[in-house]
């Protein structure tokens, strides 16, 4: 039961050889689980999620997924895998519409799954309303509704999601955790990465503090709420 999903050691990452923005990263993601990571702007929270995803270069260290090192994973075959990734930026095509941009999603996935969009759809009711609409005509909220269905539409078995809630409004931010937490209820096991440091620890199983392409801190989400140092390092400020 609930076996590593993902398992991240000793990670060396970045985006020119010879200068590594992870230095010896360590991270585990278990079967079911939401972790979440938090950290300032520019700790290498977003190149995580990158090397884990295959869009850079490992420079050292290894990731597994499924027990299995993941070597030169090629971005294409993350739907086949069953990871799912909505980035921070650029995680929708604005001038294409809402159905196409589903349809995007479920590019080289092994089965095309015929009810994924219906699924989508029943879940997401909004996109359902809009699917013949540009995706660049959503608002902001809405927009984080359809990358997570773009990531969703292969039926991965983890996500990981960077900043969902990101330029929200307070409104549309509960709609983005309660639908992360339905996604997760639904057995998809989700690495968060969070600016709303405070509202992801109390939100997830386990956190980790990245700072300086470091571990700093790991915990519980509790352990972390309730560290003295977390608090005045990482949670008053952000
Ligand atoms: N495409 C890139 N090319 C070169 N350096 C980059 C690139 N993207 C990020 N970096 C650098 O990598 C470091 C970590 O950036 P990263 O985006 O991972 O931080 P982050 O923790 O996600 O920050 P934020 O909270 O602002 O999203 C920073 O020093 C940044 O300048
Ligand atoms: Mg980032």
């Amino acid at each position: 039961m609930n076996n590593p999903i993902i398992e991240v050691n000793g990670l060396a990452s970045g985006y020119v050889k010879g200068l590594n923005i992870l230095q010896g990263v360590d991270l585990v993601l278990k079967d079911k689980e939401i972790v979440s990571i938090i950290g300032p702007n520019g700790a290498g929270k977003s190149t995580l999620l990158k090397a884990i995803v295959g869009l850079i270069p490992i420079f050292g260290g290894k990731i597994y997924f499924n027990g299995a090192e993941l070597k030169e994973i090629k971005s294409y075959k993350l739907a086949q895998m069953g990871i799912g990734y909505v980035p921070q930026v650029q995680n929708v095509f604005p001038s294409l519409t809402i159905e196409e941009n589903l349809e995007m999603g479920n590019w080289g996935a092994k089965e095309r799954h015929k009810d994924s969009f219906n699924e989508i759809y029943d879940m997401f009711n909004i996109l359902f309303d809009k699917k013949k609409e540009r995706a660049g005509n959503l608002s902001g909220g809405q927009r984080q509704l359809l990358a997570l269905g773009r990531a969703l539409i292969s039926k991965p078995n983890v996500i990981l999601l960077d900043e969902p809630s990101a330029g929200l409004s307070p409104k549309a931010i509960d709609e983005v955790f309660e639908y992360i937490n339905l996604i997760n209820q639904n057995g998809v096991s989700i690495l968060l990465v969070e600016q709303n440091a405070k509202r992801a620890l109390k939100f997830c199983d386990r956190g980790y503090v990245l700072d300086q392409g470091r571990n700093a801190y790991t915990g519980s989400g509790e352990d972390l709420l309730n560290d003295d140092k977390v608090v005045e390092l990482y949670l008053g400020k952000l």
